[in-house]
């Protein structure tokens, strides 16, 4: 019974440890990908992702897509002409969460 006690509370401290990690690394959340894209990108690139702004690419055909996770994660960082810098206003995670959202609306 001690023994029984005793694996119950060292199962329960394990759990709470790994609750406790920070969360970076997990994989990419589309529905929170959503949430920030409806916040931050939603008025140009518009609601799915054919955007009705000149020269801005169209996600739907994958347009700005062909590129590895990085590089669309540097041009959404730095801004490119018309699109503003979003470095210090979503994190990596934030990002790449945005990017795995942008990715499902190609067809
Ligand atoms: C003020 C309007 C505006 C906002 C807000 C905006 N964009 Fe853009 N975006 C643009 C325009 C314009 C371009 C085309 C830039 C160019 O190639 O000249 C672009 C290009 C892109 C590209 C292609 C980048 C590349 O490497 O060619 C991606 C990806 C992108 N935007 C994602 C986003 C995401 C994600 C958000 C929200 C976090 C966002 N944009 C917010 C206007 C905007």
């Amino acid at each position: 019974m001690r023994d029984l006690l005793f694996a119950t509370s060292a199962c329960a401290g394990l759990l709470g440890l790994l609750a406790a990690l920070p969360s970076t690394g997990h994989a990419a959340d589309t529905a929170e990908g959503q949430r920030l894209y409806q916040m931050h990108c939603i008025a140009c690139h518009g609601a799915t992702g054919e955007s009705l702004i000149p020269n801005t690419p169209n996600f739907s055909r994958g347009e700005g897509l062909m590129q590895a996770d990085i590089g669309i994660m540097a041009s959404i960082k730095a801004g490119k002409n018309a699109m503003p810098a979003f470095a210090g206003v979503l994190r990596d995670q934030q990002i790449l969460d945005v990017i795995a959202y942008l990715r499902t609306f190609q067809r």
